[in-house]
């Protein structure tokens, strides 16, 4: 048995011990918005939020989870409200497949509490961790800087 607290909810979860959080959190827990795709550490799609830190869901045990908070993309925002930084990728087009962006956009949300005046170079230094393989990195950069204009906005 774990404890999980995922998206501000305390789960208490049977689970074997070599299950990974990637799929403790898709499968048991329905949150299909962390992606799994290359499973090895080296795309980025599966990234989540751990104690406000990016982090690769599919590289470690869901066990090793326990007694930290994780955001996922799905605490985000939601459908009818969504975060400023949804907003922003949508109205910049940073993505097109959208199979990397819930990851790019964890990573973004820590970045931007952490450094909201990133330049594009510190910006693009921070996703480099994630691969889209649509291309479509100048739009997630502008998108990027996009959202921290509209959180600098919101904090006045
Ligand atoms: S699925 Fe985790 S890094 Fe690619
Ligand atoms: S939008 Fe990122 S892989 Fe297509």
């Amino acid at each position: 048995m774990i404890t999980l607290m995922v998206n501000n909810k305390e789960y208490q979860l049977e689970i074997e011990p070599h299950e990974t959080l990637v799929d403790v959190l898709q499968k048991r827990l329905g949150l299909m918005g962390v992606r799994m795709s290359c499973g090895q550490g080296e795309c980025g799609a599966c990234t989540i939020l751990l104690d406000n830190k990016p982090a690769l869901s599919c590289m470690m045990l869901a066990c090793q989870a326990e007694g930290k908070e994780i955001l996922t993309i799905e605490g985000l925002g939601t459908y009818d409200d969504l975060h400023p930084i949804q907003e922003s990728f949508i109205e910049e087009h940073g993505f097109q497949c959208g199979f990397c962006t819930p990851g790019v956009i964890m990573t973004t949300k820590s970045l931007l509490e952490t450094k909201p005046k990133s330049n594009a170079s510190e910006i693009a230094m921070s996703l480099s961790g994630h691969i889209c393989r649509c291309g479509a990195y100048p739009k997630i950069i502008k998108s990027v800087q996009n959202a921290a204009k509209k959180l600098e906005k919101n904090h006045g």
